[in-house]
């Protein structure tokens, strides 16, 4: 079975999760953060070596004050508890999104979340947070930008691989599977330039009751796939 090298989810559905159990929508994102924990483990046990989660998307600012305390409160207290085990497993953990914009004591532990698993390389755990793709690429373009306007750089010469180099997934390799719990079926300004290529796999659970059952379902659908890249299908190749 043909296993993705990378996994990125669009963790959606705390807040249905929670409406549905008469819970207050915090107690859908604390169960949340228990789902992201195990799939942690059950991608990490399936072989695969790069795992992004999507936390926090540039667009949830808009959301209630108490909600997005609830959420920074959730990321500071899974970095506190969980980072001494992630990196006793040898995971590397990284963040991609905005970091200017964050409390400084977030920033901080995400500085040293980083910093401490820099050497490790059992598994990749990417978090996006404060994380949208436009405000991505709009920060990379004004870096190249920059670069030309000192006369470091020709325009001419930009390459898509320069683009994707001044991205906060430089040296991150693209998704190969990206799964969205909570039956949406949109991306939501999650990765759209690195998802060129990427296969599609939408769920309709919600993702506090993401388990393994339902990673095996993504990862058997995902090998049913034929991934084409823009040239002919095997059978055409031979033909
Ligand atoms: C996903 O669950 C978590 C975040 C976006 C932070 P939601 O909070 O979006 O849950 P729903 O979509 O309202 O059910
Ligand atoms: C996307 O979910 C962001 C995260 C899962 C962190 P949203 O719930 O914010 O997306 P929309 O608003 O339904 O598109
Ligand atoms: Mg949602």
């Amino acid at each position: 079975m043909t296993t993705p090298a990378h996994i990125a989810i669009i963790m959606d559905g705390n807040g249905r999760w929670a409406q549905a159990r008469g819970l207050p929508r915090a107690a859908g994102h604390r169960a949340g953060v228990e789902a992201l924990r195990k799939t942690v483990r059950n991608v990490g046990e399936s072989g695969v070596k790069w795992l992004t989660l999507y936390a926090f998307s540039s667009e949830n600012w808009s959301r209630p004050a108490s909600e997005i305390s609830d959420l920074m409160g959730l990321l500071k207290l899974f970095i506190r508890r969980d980072l001494a085990d992630l990196h006793r497993h040898g995971v590397r953990v990284r963040m991609i999104g905005g970091r200017d914009t964050l409390e400084p004591d977030i920033r901080q532990l995400i500085d040293e979340a980083e910093t401490l698993t820099r050497g490790n390389d059992a598994m990749n755990l990417v978090i996006a947070f404060n994380y949208g793709s436009r405000d991505e690429i709009v920060r990379g373009a004004r870096h190249l930008a920059q670069l030309a306007a000192g006369g470091h750089l020709d325009p001419q010469s930009i390459t898509p691989e320069m683009l994707s180099g001044a991205l906060d997934t430089s040296d991150i390799p693209d998704p190969d599977l990206i799964i969205r719990t909570s039956g949406e079926q949109r991306l939501s300004n999650f990765l759209l330039w690195q998802a060129a290529y990427s296969e599609f796999v939408f769920l309709p659970c919600f993702w506090p009751d993401f388990d393994r059952a339902e990673l095996d379902r993504a990862l058997a659908s995902f090998a049913g796939r034929e991934r084409r890249f823009g040239a002919v299908d095997a059978r055409g190749a031979v033909s």
